[in-house]
């Protein structure tokens, strides 16, 4: 990097640059391309992009022209801002910056593109390619049939200047030959994966006879490419692999386009495919995104995230969208995301459905998506529905699963819900409560087996999804009030914890308890962990009702005795379950029976039972 500098130092990459680009760049309005802002005296505040977190404390300063985040302490500049998020060395973020404020850095020729790095020059490579698509689709008479395939698809000239579509001819050196031209070198173009090498040390176009979709990073350059086969030719889609400038499930198809209208709207739109997002653009619907695919990564909830937490994921109504959907609703959630699931008539996806009905038709599927607290539900009811008969058995799992999706003030309105669904009344369900309760160990486990330690807190619910709610609960009165750590540490310890991420965050809690005094201390001790952040982010989310219960500190160490006094009650069971049936195995088999563990047996039922 310092040979990078001297290297560019005569060439204007200098101080007065440097002062040029910032007094030229109005910092509110760059960040706010890619972070919601709103605006609070006088600064402005969003959601810091730097580090998970749900309530804003990413502050711009418009007139002084610097960022800070007050959660990860991230702050600088604009060119600062633009290191950081895009992981750009400071010649390199100095020149987008220069170049979007149009101010010379520094002459365009082939050596200085090669001089800045390898990511520069695929860039330059990916954007002549574009264009050069874009060119033979808009006007030689080699895009003829894909013209032809566009108006088929309803894609019209707007749409394709919109979103530079174009058209790979059906041959093997239309690129080469416009790269060579544009003096890319081919070692480049192979890199950014659009030519290989052949048998004779020469290259060929990777992309044949398709349409081509480029795909932008926020920062606007050409990172990627979508080649559709005009017919049924397999691939359907020509993908660009991994590349120095880009990684297959990092990004998100038209975010760039899409962040503005999500920021405003404050959702956002995700779909599967490529056209399927273009054409909701099309239908008025700026605030659509493509995950590329069906499998929608946590990366990319992550950039969602950054822009809004509203999110309709509206996938094909085919069976790998709907296992994408279930899918992807989990790991939005995980992101902080409060996910809406649009559902459309079966074997249709969002472009044929727009083309059939109408863009007001698709407003109202947006109208009448379901919450995910909906959808998780049904999950669940269906697996009850076709597993279970016992009218108990179903009310009693019904009741368990609001136990583990919804906050408490909200399940009466889903007991309704749920009720239906199950073709039972509310009444049965709110008696199956006690049943569920997650304080309340029934005496056996749901395989009707013996029970290991670990597993004794766990409340009886087959198939639960969740983490047992007192693991929740404990962690959330921990959150607001760390000191009871140095008071419960021993009686309430990590290994009942049975949820992996749960019991992790609490035996590091245990661990430093002693210089944890405040909850802002918690947060900063998992500053760096994102997998934590996120958990503590739901939990102080979703457990708000029980935080407000727990209002007094002595209500939260009432509860937290509860749960002491219920884990020695489950030892109490276990072991006189255990008593029990060696009792049983050596009368049946004519052994004689230790008076120590008779008595044992005895004292234990009577403490049981008083
Ligand atoms: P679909 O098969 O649903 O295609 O794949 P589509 O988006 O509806 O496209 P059209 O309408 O048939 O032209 C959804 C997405 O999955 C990825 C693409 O991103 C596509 O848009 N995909 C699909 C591939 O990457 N490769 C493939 O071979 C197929
Ligand atoms: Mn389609």
């Amino acid at each position: 990097m310092a040979a990078a500098a001297s290297k560019t130092a005569g060439v204007r990459i200098d101080d007065s640059i440097k002062r040029e680009v910032l007094a030229r760049t109005d910092i509110a309005e760059y960040i706010g391309q890619f972070v919601t802002l709103r605006k609070r005296g006088n600064s402005l505040v969003g959601l810091c992009p730097f580090h998970a977190e749900k309530t804003p404390s990413f502050h711009v300063h418009p007139d002084k022209g610097f960022f800070k985040c007050f959660g990860c302490d991230a702050h600088g500049d604009v060119i600062n801002y633009l290191r950081r998020a895009e992981n750009l060395t400071f010649p390199d973020a100095l020149r987008v910056l220069a170049k979007r404020a149009g101010i010379e850095v520094e002459a365009e020729n082939p050596a200085a593109a090669r001089a800045r790095g390898e990511k520069e020059a695929i860039y330059a490579a990916n954007n002549l390619a574009a264009s050069y698509f874009h060119r033979v689709l808009a006007l030689e008479s080699a895009g003829e049939p894909a013209r032809q395939y566009c108006e088929r698809r309803g894609l019209d000239r707007a749409t394709i200047a919109a979103f530079k579509l174009g058209y790979a001819p059906e041959r093997w050196d239309g690129l080469v030959g416009e790269l060579r031209a544009g003096g890319i070198d081919l070692p480049v173009a192979l890199a950014a994966g659009l030519v290989k090498a052949g048998q004779n040390g020469g290259y060929y176009d990777v992309y044949r006879g398709r349409l081509m979709i480029p795909t932008y990073a926020a920062t606007g350059e050409v990172i990627a490419f979508g080649g559709r086969a005009l017919g049924s030719e397999e691939p359907k889609y020509l993908n660009t692999a991994t590349t120095p400038v880009y990684t297959k499930g990092r990004h998100l198809y038209a975010l760039n386009a899409a962040r503005r209208a999500a920021g405003k709207d404050d959702a956002i739109i995700v779909v599967e495919g490529y056209l399927d997002c273009i054409a909701l653009h099309g239908a008025g619907f700026a605030n659509a995104v493509a995950a590329l695919g069906t499998a929608f990564t946590p990366d990319q909830a992550h950039e969602l995230r950054k822009v809004t937490p509203n999110v309709f994921v509206c996938f094909d109504a085919d069976a790998a969208g709907r296992a994408a959907t279930a899918k992807s609703v989990d790991i939005l959630r995980a992101a902080g995301c409060n996910p809406r699931i649009v559902a459309l008539p079966a074997g249709d996806d969002p472009d044929s459905y727009l083309r059939a009905h109408g863009a007001q038709r698709f407003r109202a599927l947006l109208d009448a998506a379901v919450s995910w607290v909906a959808f998780a539900l049904d999950r669940e009811v269906e697996a009850i529905a076709s597993g279970f008969t016992g009218a108990a058995e179903i009310a009693r799992r019904g009741e368990a699963l609001l136990a583990t999706h919804v906050p408490a003030q909200e399940r009466d309105r889903w007991r309704v819900y749920v009720a239906g669904r199950l073709g039972l009344s509310v009444d049965d369900l709110r008696k199956s409560r006690l049943l569920t309760n997650p304080l309340h160990f029934a005496p056996r486990g749901p395989d009707g087996g013996e029970r290991g330690p670990a597993r004794a807190g766990r409340h009886v619910m087959p198939g639960a999804v969740d983490a047992p709610s007192f693991e929740r609960e404990v962690l959330a009165i921990m959150l607001e009030e760390p000191i009871l750590l140095v008071a419960y540490a021993k009686r309430i310890p990590p290994e009942r914890f049975e949820d992996r991420v749960l019991r992790r965050v609490y035996a590091t809690l245990v661990d430093r308890r002693e210089e944890l005094l405040q909850p802002s201390d918690i947060r900063a001790l998992f500053s760096e962990d994102e997998e934590a952040s996120a958990v503590l982010d739901a939990i102080q989310g979703a457990e708000r009702s029980v935080t407000v219960r727990f209002a007094e500190s002595a209500d939260r160490c009432a509860y937290l005795d509860r749960v002491v006094e219920r884990f020695r009650a489950a030892d109490l069971q276990r072991r006189y379950r255990e008593l029990d049936s060696l009792l049983d195995r050596l009368h049946e088999s004519g052994e004689r029976i230790p008076t120590e563990l008779r008595e044992e047996h005895r004292a234990l039922l009577t403490k049981l039972k008083g």
